[in-house]
């Protein structure tokens, strides 16, 4: 049954999963969810087999060599905080971006307020390119971080990561990406990226459920982690076991969620990032083309013809952007966001501090056919 909704808020979260994905989630939870890693009963060894084989998908499509440096977390933010509260000490300096998510941003300013660390924002212009030259200005003997989201969920463009991840190294610090509006639509490779640590979503381009999402930590980087309590081993010992995942992912695990996450993930692996990427692409540039020509609109981000990520943020010439997405979904039942998102550095960067902006992103099924009912609306709306 085709759904009812246009929904083009795929860099919130994915919608709809493809049916394996709660075809999954279903087998495991009426057959086999046992608490994985407790107990040695057949149940609890399938459950707990069901997280491997999602941790193994998900190295194949990181190019991770060991999948137990995979921590399974409950959405980006989370894997985010257990990165950056994990590694920062008092006295560290990080470099960070000026398209920074909220998520990055708060931990960074809490850690700044409480402990003392040092953060530098670097500039990125508004057609969503970062000078390289700026960063190495940047780094300094405390330096211990660098950390970028590989794209904006405003901008939609995408950071060069091999180039920071090679600073960083060559300056003794570590490299963290935030992969929320990459993983699953844009390749990514661990080595050669020289990523130290990739946050990333379950819930987005990976297709699984809400409530999932991950964090890679190379080897050699040792966090302090967040949470203490319950593993199912090492269990008489007072620390955390030092084993991972055990030592980042205390408590029962998500295996109702990992196993829909699995399911997504291999569907992206069947049909291959890459061609996610071109299909999603050649979507942005249709809606960047047919909006642009459209009097006062204007569209944030990189030219038309540029690489980006399934996200076109624009604004129409002295009209609310929440009124335009309000008019789009009650009119048209296409669903977009607007207003601010999560990014006061990037709207600075765009420029659209002062009223945020309407944002349409397609995803992993999205049809030409959508972007043109879309385009019509928006042809209706600009023209009232
Ligand atoms: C760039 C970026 N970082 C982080 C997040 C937070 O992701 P999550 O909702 O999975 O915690 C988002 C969410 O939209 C995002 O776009």
């Amino acid at each position: 049954m085709e759904p009812s909704v246009i929904y083009l808020d795929h860099a919130a979260t994915s919608w709809p999963k493809p049916p394996v994905v709660g075809e999954a989630m279903m087998a495991i939870l009426n057959g086999q969810a046992a608490s994985a890693g407790r107990g040695n009963h057949n149940m609890a060894i399938q459950a707990g087999r069901v997280m491997f084989n999602a941790r193994k998908a998900l190295a194949s499509l990181f190019h991770i060599s060991n999948p137990n440096d995979i921590i399974f977390t409950s959405n980006t933010t989370s894997a985010l905080n257990l990165a950056i509260k994990g590694w920062l000490k008092p006295g560290d300096h990080v470099i960070a971006t000026m398209i920074e998510h909220n998520s990055v941003r708060r931990p960074l300013e809490y850690l700044k307020r409480t402990i003392g660390i040092q953060v530098d924002y670097v500039a990125v212009s508004d057609q969503g390119q970062l000078d390289l030259g700026s960063v190495k200005k940047c780094f300094r003997p405390e330096t211990t971080m660098v950390v970028c989201s590989h794209s904006s969920n405003l901008l939609g463009c995408i950071m060069p990561l091999q180039e920071l991840g090679r600073l960083a190294k060559e300056h003794g610090a570590i490299l963290l990406v935030d992969a929320a509006q990459t993983a699953g639509t844009f390749p990514i490779n661990v080595t050669e990226m020289e990523i130290d640590m990739l946050a990333f979503p379950g819930h987005k381009g990976l297709l699984g459920p809400q409530g999932t999402g991950g964090l890679y930590i190379a080897p050699h980087v040792e966090l302090e982690p967040l949470l203490h309590g319950g593993t199912g081993s090492q269990s008489e010992e007072l620390e955390q076991p030092s084993v991972r995942p055990d030592r980042y992912e205390a408590g029962t695990a998500n295996t109702v969620g990992i196993a829909g996450l699995a399911a997504g993930v291999n569907a992206v692996l069947e049909d291959g990032v890459e061609r996610i990427y071109e299909r999603q692409w050649k979507l942005t540039q249709m809606m960047m083309r047919e909006l642009e020509s459209m009097p006062g609109v204007s569209v944030i981000g990189p030219r038309l013809g540029l690489p980006r990520t399934g996200i076109v943020a624009y604004n129409l010439e002295g009209r609310d952007a929440a009124e335009i997405a309000f008019t789009l979904d009650r009119k048209y039942q296409i669903a977009v966001r607007a207003g601010y998102h999560c990014t006061p550095l990037g709207h600075e960067t765009a420029g659209t501090l002062a009223g945020g902006a309407v944002r349409a992103s397609v995803g992993f099924d999205t049809k030409e056919k959508e972007i043109e009912a879309f385009i019509a609306a928006m042809r209706h709306i600009s023209a009232q």
